[in-house]
C-alpha cells in the first residue's frame, strides 16, 4: 500500500505502533519495522537520556528500517527537563520519527533543523488544528475507543477521523479500536493515511507482557475496558480490574489528584507487566481488545492484516454496478 504515511515515514504498510510505556522495548520495536510498519520506542521508559540512547542504537542494531521514539511533555516538576534530554537523544541519534503527546511546540525548530518527522498524537480536532499550526509533520488523532488516553470528549475515531481529514492539510493517521484488516480499510476510507495500534500488539509474542495478560487479552470482551481519571481531567482508558474499581470509586467520593496518582503510578505498571499481576495496578487497554482471538508474532499479525486488506479491496472492488 503506498499512502502520505508510507511516503513520509519510509515504510512498507500503513501501519505504526503507538509508543507504550514499559513495553515497546528494542526487540518489539524492531520486529514491527522490520515486518513493514513503524515501531516506536517510548521514552518514557527511561530515566535518562544515556538510557534512551542505548535503546535507540539497540533498536539499530535489530533493524535497518525506520523506527520512532514517543516523547511526551508530562506536567510536573522535572518532566521538561527530563524531555528535553529526549528530545535531543532523538536528535543525536538520528532518528527519523518523534510521536509527541502534549504541546511538542518548543521543540519544533531543533526537530525540523534535525529533520525529524513530527508526528503529534491528540484526542480532539481542536488540538489537532494547534498541532498543524505549529509545524507537525503529521496527526495522530485517537478516538474514545483507544487504550491510553482519549481525552476529555468521548467522541469517537469513527467521528474524528472523517473530521481531521476535511480539517486539516497534514496527513492524519487513525488510532483507537484498529486490531485487523477490516480497521486498516475503514481508516483509509475515512480519510486517514494509516493506522496506530497500541492495544493488538499487546497480544503477540513479541510483547514482553506476561503470558496472563495476552490470555486475559483473548478471554476479553469489548465491554472490559473503563475509563477512569475523568475527575482530575486526564482520562485513561484501562482493563476493568480491581485497582481500576478502586480508582473509581476514591473518584466517586472526591479523592485529591494525590491520593489517586499514588495508586495509578507508572512504576507498579510495570511489575504488573513483568509479573502477570492482572489486578495490582491501571493497564492501559482499548476497546478493541474485544476483537483479538489470538496470539501471534507482530511478523504473522502484520503479514495477516496486510494480505486480508487485498481481500477486503477485491470485495468493495466487486459489489459496485
Ligand atoms: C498498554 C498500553 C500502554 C500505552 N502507553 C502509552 C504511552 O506510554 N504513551 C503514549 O503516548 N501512548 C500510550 N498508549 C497509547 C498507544 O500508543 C495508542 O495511541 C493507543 O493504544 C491506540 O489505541 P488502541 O489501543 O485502540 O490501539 C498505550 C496504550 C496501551 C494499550
Amino acid at each position: 500500500m503506498k499512502t502520505k504515511i508510507t511516503e513520509l515515514l519510509l515504510i512498507e504498510h500503513p501501519i505504526i505502533q503507538g509508543g507504550m510505556q514499559w513495553l515497546s522495548r528494542a526487540e518489539f520495536v524492531a520486529s514491527v519495522s522490520n515486518a513493514g510498519g513503524l515501531g516506536i520506542i517510548s521514552a518514557a521508559t527511561f530515566p535518562s537520556k544515556k538510557e534512551l540512547i542505548e535503546e535507540i542504537r539497540r533498536t539499530r542494531e535489530l533493524t535497518d528500517k525506520p523506527f520512532g521514539v514517543n516523547i511526551t511533555i508530562l506536567p510536573g516538576v522535572g518532566q521538561k527537563d527530563k524531555a528535553i534530554q529526549y528530545f535531543e537523544a532523538v536528535i543525536e541519534e538520528n532518528v527519523l520519527v518523534v510521536e509527541t503527546g502534549r504541546s511538542p511546540e518548543s521543540f519544533v525548530p531543533e526537530l525540523k533543523k534535525a529533520g525529524v518527522k513530527l508526528i503529534h498524537k491528540v484526542p480532539s480536532i481542536r488540538f489537532a488544528k494547534k498541532a498543524e499550526s505549529i509545524g507537525a509533520d503529521a496527526v495522530i488523532i485517537v478516538g474514545y475507543e483507544c487504550g491510553g488516553h482519549p481525552g476529555m470528549d468521548d467522541v469517537t475515531s469513527l467521528v474524528l477521523t472523517p473530521k481531521a481529514a476535511d480539517t486539516l492539510s497534514i496527513p492524519v493517521i487513525s488510532g483507537g479500536g484498529f486490531a485487523d484488516a477490516r480497521g486498516l480499510i475503514a481508516a483509509l476510507a475515512l480519510g486517514a493515511e494509516g493506522v496506530v495500534m497500541g492495544t493488538r500488539f499487546l497480544a503477540t509474542t513479541d510483547c514482553l507482557a506476561h503470558p496472563k495478560f495476552k490470555e486475559w487479552m483473548i478471554q476479553a470482551e469489548e465491554t472490559d475496558t473503563v475509563i477512569i481519571e475523568r475527575s482530575i481531567q486526564n482520562t485513561a482508558r484501562v482493563m476493568k480490574n480491581v485497582t481500576a474499581e478502586k480508582v473509581l470509586e476514591m473518584e466517586a467520593r472526591g479523592a485529591t489528584m494525590e491520593e489517586i496518582l499514588k495508586v495509578i503510578g507508572s512504576g507498579v505498571r510495570r511489575r504488573c507487566y513483568i509479573e502477570g499481576d492482572l489486578d495490582g495496578g491501571t493497564i492501559s487497554m482499548g476497546q478493541c481488545v474485544g476483537l483479538i482471538y489470538d496470539i501471534k508474532s507482530i511478523k504473522d499479525l502484520i503479514t495477516n492484516i496486510i494480505t486480508e486488506s487485498e481481500i477486503i479491496l477485491d470485495r468493495l472492488q466487486n459489489i459496485r454496478r
